[in-house]
């Protein structure tokens, strides 16, 4: 396959392994990698030791390029008060799991934009590329990685964000749709446009010159091929590498990814802070039916999120966890990621084919 994308880093698949901060793994990047595509590790939630030891893991197990994922989010600011009262609202649920929660409540990791060690790591350890979530990093660090060689990408979830991307320099574009699974990338968190990854590819195409990576709702190898259709010149999937062998989410979590419970899937502010997509279970159903306005900042309330999960696991309930996934979840298939990065590989030329042939 040739595209801009894979010119852009040398390889041979138009295919990103998304990074997925708690399911991705050095270990999966590196089978997506060593197999054509680009594999991701996502260091967001990390501490500067657990990133430092995922880029040097993930370098013992493939010499190919990979893709090393940051969030650049506002830090969060603590309100006690707005704290406070989501404690409260959620007190009866860990009544009914008979637990009494911690309420000192803490931002349980620092976004990239405060985290100049994080910056260092990334210019000693010079990994191929790296990707950015919510938002942008100041022009100095752009510069820097820049400097370093290092390719630089993206997410945006519309046309405003996409254009402070190519104005800031860098190399590709994530499109992130609205069927996407886990956080929706959007800069200011109060403001989502909630545009389909079909709709966001096409607009993009037409009005930015960078390569767009189609991400969203993308799970085989003709939704590949369609996006490619559409102008895209990757496409980056996550759903779909969830329950790889390879993969750490949770043996519940990807059982319910391959029942019928990935059938229906909706966006919450309710577990972490920010919005997100995830199989629907109860802290989407009933705890995200709270006024929004009374949710503590992103990452604030996903240590709640985290400390409830905890109480309702102890009698074995999924209802409370973080079971991102995007709106195309029920395709989702268990294999290792060396497997299905062939078998995506080897659908997505099937379906090349069958549409020329067609034509
Ligand atoms: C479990 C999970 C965790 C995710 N974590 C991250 C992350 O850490 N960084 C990031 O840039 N995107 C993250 N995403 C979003 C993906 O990059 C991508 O936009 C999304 O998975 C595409 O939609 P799909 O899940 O339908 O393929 C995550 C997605 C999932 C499903």
């Amino acid at each position: 396959m040739n595209t801009a994308f894979t010119r852009l880093l040398q390889i041979n698949l138009p295919l990103i392994q998304a990074p997925m901060a708690g399911v991705s793994t050095p270990e999966m990047a590196a089978q997506v990698s060593n197999h054509g595509g680009l594999g991701s590790i996502a260091i967001g939630a990390s501490t500067l030791e657990q990133a430092e030891q995922m880029i040097a893991k993930t370098r013992t197990l493939t010499s190919k390029p990979f893709n090393v994922n940051v969030f650049c989010h506002a830090p969060a600011q603590a309100d006690p008060e707005r704290q406070a009262a989501w404690m409260q609202h959620l007190a009866p649920y860990f009544t009914e799991f008979g637990i009494a929660p911690r309420t000192d409540l803490k931002e349980i990791y620092t976004s990239f934009l405060a985290s100049p060690d994080m910056l260092t790591l990334l210019l000693d350890t010079r990994p191929a590329i790296v990707s950015f979530h919510f938002g942008l990093p100041p022009a100095s660090t752009i510069d820097q990685l820049k400097a370093a060689g290092i390719r630089l990408i993206a997410t945006a979830t519309n046309l405003t964000e996409a254009r402070a991307i190519e104005a800031a320099g860098l190399d590709a574009i994530v499109a992130q749709g609205f069927e996407a699974g886990g956080h929706r990338g959007i800069f200011d968190p109060e403001h989502d446009d909630a545009i389909g990854t079909f709709a966001l590819i096409q607009i993009l195409r037409a009005q930015t010159r960078l390569p767009i990576i189609a991400s969203g709702g993308i799970m085989d190898g003709r939704g590949i091929a369609a996006a490619l259709m559409l102008g895209a010149s990757a496409a980056q999937l996550g759903t779909a590498y969830v329950p790889t062998t390879e993969s750490i989410a949770s043996a519940g979590y990807q059982a319910l990814l391959l029942s019928p419970r990935a059938e229906l899937t909706r966006i919450t502010r309710a577990i972490s802070g920010r919005d997100a997509r995830g199989m629907v279970n109860r802290i989407i159903s009933e705890v995200g039916q709270a006024a929004p306005a009374i949710v503590p900042d992103y990452p604030i309330t996903y240590d709640a999120g985290k400390q409830l999960h905890a109480a309702a696991l102890t009698q074995g309930s999924q209802e409370f966890g973080a079971l991102w996934a995007g709106q195309a979840a029920s395709l989702a298939r268990a294999m290792d990621a060396a497997q299905l990065t062939q078998t995506l590989a080897a659908e997505l030329k099937e379906a090349l084919q069958s549409f020329s042939s067609r034509e």
